[in-house]
Formats: structure tokens, sequence, C-alpha cells
């Protein structure tokens, strides 16, 4: 196996769907049971706060009960004990790399237990739900906290520090994700573009397998691990 010295990790909700979270697009997922228009984009929250935020708590609630499976603590020790350097960028918005050890991670749609005042751009750490009625401790106005996730129609976080990283890599993985969703759908071109080698594992062939030089499909718990150990060994 080749050895490589900087690794970009792209993950996405299939990570999260061993420790109990739903993913989005499958089945029974997210958006089979809400509607993005109600839930996810500014409109919907200046329309109807409450409907928003009542999603968002129920989401909340499941991450802060959930724990990170094999995969996630696979990732971390790939971070800990790789020789090189290792950047994971995810799009889930639960803490799950976070209490598995990852520390070099980009959140570039937010983050669910953390909560932003729309009025003054304050954010902080949140654990409860979110009501329409809070005052915000630095602008002392109502009505304004939403989760600090970026909504569809907003620009997701920290995407320069995330095409730096990309544009320097030598091994780009991606892991559970349909690929669906830009700008992270893209990032794979960004890194092929950059002569990496690039690796999806996934369930299934996602919306951009024809991009990646190899793919290995199956559960998350089983493939990242076993992955990672090649990675090490090599
Ligand atoms: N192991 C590995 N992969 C899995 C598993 C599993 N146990 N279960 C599901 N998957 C795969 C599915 O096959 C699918 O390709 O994970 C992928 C999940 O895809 P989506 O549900 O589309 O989630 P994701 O790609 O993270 O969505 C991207 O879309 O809705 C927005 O902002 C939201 O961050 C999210 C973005």
């Amino acid at each position: 196996m080749t050895t490589y010295e900087r690794i970009v990790i792209l993950t996405g909700a299939g990570l999260s769907a061993e420790s109990g979270l739903d993913t989005f697009r499958d089945q029974n997922g997210i958006w089979a049971k809400h509607n993005i228009e109600d839930v996810a984009t500014p409109e919907a929250f200046a329309r109807d706060p409450q409907t928003v935020l009542d999603f968002y708590n129920a989401r909340r609630r499941s991450a802060r009960h959930v724990r990170p499976n094999a995969a996630h603590v696979a990732l971390a020790r790939l971070e800990a004990d790789f020789p090189g350097s290792v950047i994971t960028v995810t799009q889930n918005i639960d803490p799950l790399h976070e209490w598995a050890g990852t520390k070099n991670l980009i959140h570039m749609h937010g983050e669910i237990l953390k909560a932003l005042c729309a009025h003054c751009g304050a954010r902080k750490p949140w654990e409860e739900d979110l009501t329409v009625d809070l005052v915000c401790d630095t602008c002392h106005r109502a009505g304004g906290m939403r989760p600090d996730v970026v909504w569809f129609g907003e620009m997701p976080y920290r995407m320069e520090e995330i095409y730096d990283a990309l544009g320097a890599c030598d091994l780009f993985i991606s892991v559970g994700t349909s690929g669906n969703v830009y700008p992270a759908a893209g990032l794979v071109a960004e890194a092929r573009a950059a002569g990496a080698y690039t690796v999806e594992l996934n369930l299934e062939p996602s919306e951009g397998i024809s991009m990646f030089a190899e793919a290995i499909h199956g559960k998350a718990t089983v493939v990242v691990p076993a992955y990672v150990a090649k990675l090490l060994n090599s």
C-alpha cells in the first residue's frame, strides 16, 4: 500500500447511522418524514420558527443520548496514530466525532449542541430545547435563538480552510455520505485535482462514485476499522 502524508476525511450521516441517528435520504430517513422547506431553511425559520426549533430540539435530544460507534473510534485512532496529518471534515451536526476523540475537526454544517443568535451572531454551547421567546444573553433580544446549523441556502462553515486542506492532501477518504449535497459532494473533485488518491467507504455506491479511485461498500463499523488498520499497518 502507498504511504500517504496528508489525509482529508469527509464524513456524512451514514457514519452515525449505527449509533442510532437517522440518515437523510435512506428509506425511513429524515427527509422522508419532514419537508426541507418547513424545517431547514432561513425562510422556514422566518415563517414558523417554533416548527423549525421543534425539529432541531428533537434531533438535539437524540444526539445527546447516543454514543460513538466503532467507525468513529477508528477515525479518531487514525488521527492519533497516523505519522502524517489528518483533517476530518464532517457534514454531521452530532458530537460523536469529538466524543470518540477526534480533535482536528471541521463541522462544515454546524453543530446541534451550539446555538446562534440570528440578531447579533453570538454563539454559545446549548444542550436544552430552544424556544421562540428565549432572550439572547449577548444582545438581550428575543426570538433570534436558533440552532448553530447550516440551512439550505446558507454558506457552509470554514470552506477556505477545507479547500486549503484538499489542495495539499494526498489521500481523500469519504465515509457515509450519498454525495447529493454541494459543496460537500464536490470535495472529491477538488482532492482529485490536487492529485490525491480518493477512496469511498459507504454502504452503497454514492452519487459521486465515478470520482473515486477505489470504493469499499459495507457498514461503516465494518469497513472503516478495516481500512484504518490497513493504513496504519502500511
Ligand atoms: N454504514 C455506511 N454507510 C451508510 C450506513 C452505514 N451503516 N447507513 C447508510 N449509509 C450511507 C447511505 O447509503 C447513504 O449513501 O450513508 C449515506 C447517507 O446519505 P444521506 O442520508 O444523503 O446523508 P449525507 O450524505 O450526510 O447528507 C448530506 O444533506 O440533508 C443534508 O445537511 C444535511 O449534512 C446533510 C447533507
